[in-house]
């Protein structure tokens, strides 16, 4: 069986928000009867999981669980199979299979269903297909997350789709196609530029600014994305009513109903203006239609691709976040508050305001002025990379508002709850019911993920513990192989110094290489001391083994 993803594979990357753990804490603020199920025991399906990027690492970190992926390509499901058996998984299993041929029969129930960057990339009978298997593959209890395109957002690519399917018809090799595609969008767009500037208009015009901004895009995008978004055969985004119309209507409605978007961000309108909320409300109130506000926030944000948590039409859902769900979470903060004592901090009654450095670029902060919020989110950005339970944490809370000389018991617990709500729908703050296997800086033999040493050195992407992907720092690809946990500090300076003198490493100063011993010995154990840090507060780094068969 030939592929499109054969010649051209998809670049291997793991998707937090298809995370288990992530599906069940959405499962259970969105009051998802049965409750899902924990993801230490659980049985995973992903539907289209190319080189195994997604599953891979999870597959490691949850050796408890079973994972089975499925891709109708061969090459890609054989580099995930060479590199699941490197990694000695014995938990997942990889098959060449195409979607429209499988047998729930044989493949059994899952608790959770993935089928991420696929839906609208295949033909209409594959799209049905996967709605057809989803309810008689997942269990009772189980969520499944489908990914799709979706308009308005995608009209404008549509449009540079269709331009560049046009140049490349008949072309038939891959590399030309792409050269072919980036040329041809290059010259309608500067045409178009240079018509405007011929004629003399200035004043803006739609269609030069949305090919100009599609062209910033493609710009940016990697050719096996290129490929296999806008010259893909099948590329078929839809209005997201018209993907919950396709969600009902599966089994005559009793097959699949719709949790909640997998970014909570984008189910409120945090970023909209009052009077637009207001404008909102009264349209939804208009029609019967309960995701009627979802529908029209995807047509004033443009919104190009959603992420959607469905579950089987039998079990019962919530249409808001259930606060009371909140006391069986955990809850992590990668933020910092710019203040040398925080104790003095909570004593005052100013609000403080959090930058949140896991925003892109740290742009994001939280006020906060309630004074057992702000104890709470002083807690939380103490112990990342660590989560805290929400018990421990409303305890440490109050702990450190009593430290500070502040009345610990008056502030209400319902309070802190709708705070960490807040902080959940602004991204600020992330909810877990699974705590990865999070190592320290500063533990005696450090060690990475097997998955991503293997992955360092490819050039490609490595996976935190939390499931976000990352791209490690040039200088890191010849420390992270070495963290295997066998190596105490004195053994990886060692080890460092090693490839300093076989020339793979240069420690510099003032752009020279440093050649005296003792300076570059202390370089390098400032070098490791960085590293081992940056790379705990991604997180990356892992617990000690807790047996010295792990490996
Ligand atoms: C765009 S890639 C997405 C890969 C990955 N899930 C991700 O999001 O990064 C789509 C994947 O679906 C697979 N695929 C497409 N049609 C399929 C079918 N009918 N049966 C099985 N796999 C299919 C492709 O081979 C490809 O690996």
């Amino acid at each position: 069986m030939t592929d499109g993803y054969d010649p051209v594979p998809y670049p291997s990357l793991c998707h937090p928000q298809t995370h288990p753990d992530w599906l069940r804490v959405l499962g259970l603020l969105f009051g998802v009867e049965p409750t899902p199920a924990p993801v230490e025991r659980a049985r995973i399906l992903e539907l289209g999981c190319a080189c195994g990027g997604n599953l891979l690492p999870m597959a490691e970190h949850l050796p408890a669980s079973r994972f089975v992926g499925i891709d109708r390509s061969r090459t890609q499901i054989d580099r995930a199979q060479a590199d699941a058996q490197a990694l000695g998984l014995d938990n997942l299993e990889l098959h060449v299979a195409d979607i429209l041929e499988l047998d729930p029969a044989t493949l059994g129930r899952f608790d959770y269903i993935i089928c991420h960057g696929v839906f609208s990339w295949v033909s209409r009978p594959v799209q049905d297909r996967i709605l057809a298997l989803l309810p008689a593959l997942l269990e009772p209890r189980g969520l499944a997350v489908v990914s799709y395109n979706v308009y308005p957002g995608c009209h404008a690519r549509e449009m540079v789709r269709q331009l560049m399917k046009y140049r490349t018809r008949g072309v038939a090799s891959p590399t030309l196609q792409l050269a072919a595609a980036r040329t041809v969008l290059d010259f309608v767009t500067n045409a178009v530029a240079a018509r405007r500037e011929h004629a003399g208009v200035t004043e803006p015009e739609a269609y030069s600014l949305a090919l100009a901004r599609e062209r910033e895009v493609v710009r940016r995008v990697p050719d096996a994305y290129l490929f296999h978004e806008h010259l893909e055969p099948d590329n078929a985004p839809l209005y997201f009513h018209e993907f919950i119309g396709r969600v009902g209507a599966v089994n005559d409605g009793a097959g699949l109903g719709y949790v909640c978007d997998a970014s909570l961000d984008t189910m409120v309108a945090r970023d909209l203006a009052p009077a637009t909320l207001t404008e909102l409300a009264k349209l939804a109130e208009a029609t019967d239609d309960p995701l009627a506000v979802e529908q029209y926030l995807d047509f004033v944000r443009n919104r190009e691709l959603r992420v959607s948590v469905l579950s089987r039409g039998d079990s019962r859902r919530a249409r808001q976040i259930q606060p009371a769900a909140l006391p069986g979470l955990r809850f992590a903060m990668h933020g910092q508050v710019h203040c040398d004592d925080p104790t003095q901090l909570l004593a005052s009654e100013a609000p403080v305001s959090f930058q949140i450095l896991s925003s892109p670029d740290a742009k994001l902060s939280i006020g906060a002025s309630d004074p057992l919020t702000k104890a709470a989110l002083v807690e939380l950005c103490a112990v990342w990379p660590t989560s805290v339970g929400f018990e421990q944490l409303e305890r440490s809370a109050r702990g450190r508002l009593a430290t500070a000389g502040h009345d610990s018991t008056t502030p209400t617990r319902e309070q802190l709850v709708a705070s960490l709500i807040e902080c959940m729908v602004r991204n600020a703050v992330v909810a877990r019911c699974w705590e990865p296997p999070i190592g320290a800086a500063s533990s005696a033999r450090p060690r990475i993920s097997a998955f991503n040493r293997r992955m360092a050195g490819r050039d490609g992407w490595l996976a935190a513990l939390e499931h976000r992907p990352f791209v490690l720092e040039p200088t890191l690809a010849h420390l992270v192989p070495l963290l295997d946990g066998t190596r105490d500090h004195d053994a990886l300076l060692d080890a460092l110094a090693g490839l300093v003198e076989t020339g793979d490493l240069t420690p510099r100063q003032d752009g020279e290489p440093i050649r005296d011993p003792a300076a570059l010995r202390a370089a390098l154990a400032e070098f490791l001391r960085a590293s081992l840090r940056s790379l705990a507060q991604l997180p990356a780094l892992m617990g000690d083994p807790v047996s010295a068969s792990e490996s």
